[in-house]
């Protein structure tokens, strides 16, 4: 009796742990994330978004599944026409649409960033920005450390992260006097590990962890919360490195359906990217040691691939071993 249990126990905790790595190698989120369904209508619905980089990739997707949700967005970039031809797509899909353009290089000066400012919370009868999500990013083609210019640092740093800590300064006093008001900080999985032929960029996106998960701790209780979106190899990228099969990179339009449901379900920090990307960034959080151990390994053959014609699968770089294929490899965690 007390055996037919046992075995009964022992059957049950391996099919419990079966479910849970196939649910994991499944997975293109964070377990936590995809835990809580799709994003809430209720949480967008008549609010303002403001999308920084609207104009292309992630940030286009962003303004076109925010206004599907009901909200009223704005659009900022540097191209006046690539906005205008997001804002004319949007409203052929969506005809009463509420999307406002406001032309902006976040890497400008205060003042221009101050006016910028002022004119995204008059818009929309001066509802005031609820969601400010920093998208726009420069994301620069493959390098190894030691080779980057001063220039190009120069360039991503203000880029991702002084244009987006100055667009915040300048806009928390209206949010802190509304009491409301909500930080959509598209970081990526490199600011949270390793990402070999990406040095400058990976600490650009670990500049903003730093930054936005200690102004939520200042500021959560004034009624201001800040969502840290980590997003691995998405496909409006990939395009530009040819395809890794052995890195399925995610759809935009899936990326965005995921950011939209971590911000409106108000999580502090999410992980969205199909493995084995995700599997490196559960290892170097919850296992820094091996984490750390697999990107050395890796590291060097993952610049060449990066940079050269040959294209590697993780494991074959992982022994050493380089597939002879067309087209570039995406770095590792974008
Ligand atoms: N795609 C990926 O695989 C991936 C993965 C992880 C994280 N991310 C992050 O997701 C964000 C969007 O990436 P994406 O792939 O959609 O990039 P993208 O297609 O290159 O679009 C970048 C957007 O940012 C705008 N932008 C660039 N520099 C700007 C500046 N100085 N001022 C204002 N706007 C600027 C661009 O428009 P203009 O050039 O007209 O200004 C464009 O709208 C970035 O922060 C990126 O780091 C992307």
């Amino acid at each position: 009796m007390w055996g037919l249990f046992a075995l009964g126990f022992v059957i049950f905790v391996f099919l419990a742990v079966l479910v849970r790595i196939v649910r994991f190698a499944l997975a293109d989120a964070d377990l936590t994330l995809l835990s809580k369904g799709g994003p809430k209508r209720s949480e967008v619905e008549g609010k303002v978004a403001w999308i920084t980089g609207g104009s292309k990739g992630i940030g286009k997707e962003l303004a076109r599944q925010f206004v599907g949700l009901g909200a009223k967005v704005i659009i900022s970039a540097r191209n006046l026409t690539d906005l205008g031809n997001v804002k004319a797509e949007i409203l052929g899909r969506y005809p009463n649409a509420e999307v406002e353009i406001l032309p902006l290089d976040v890497m400008s000066d205060e003042e221009i960033l101050r006016e910028a400012v002022k004119k995204a919370e008059s818009f929309f009868s001066s509802a005031g920005v609820y969601y400010m999500v920093h998208n726009a990013g420069d994301d620069p083609p493959p390098k190894r450390a030691a080779e980057i210019t001063w220039e190009e640092a120069l360039t991503t740093i203000k880029t991702n992260v002084l244009g987006t800590i100055n667009l915040t300064r300048l806009i928390v006093p209206f949010m802190i006097k509304r009491g409301r008001g909500h930080f959509v900080v598209i970081g990526s999985t490199a600011g949270k590990c390793p990402a070999p032929s990406q040095s400058v960029y990976s600490a650009s996106k670990f500049a903003l962890n730093g930054y936005f998960h200690t102004l939520r701790s200042e500021l959560i209780q004034k009624g201001i919360n800040v969502t840290v979106v980590c997003p691995g190899p998405i496909a409006s990228k990939a395009v530009a490195y040819g395809n890794n099969d052995a890195e399925e990179p995610m759809p935009t339009d899936r990326c965005v359906h995921l950011t939209i449901a971590a911000a409106t379900h108000n999580l502090k920090e999410v992980w969205i990217s199909n493995q084995p990307v995700l599997l490196v960034m559960y290892l170097t959080q919850y296992m820094p040691m091996l984490g750390y151990w697999f990107m050395d390994k890796i590291g060097s053959n993952r610049v060449e691939a990066s940079q050269g014609d040959s294209n590697t699968s993780l494991m074959t770089m992982l022994f050493g071993k380089t597939e002879e294929k067309t087209g570039k490899s995406a770095p590792l965690l974008q």
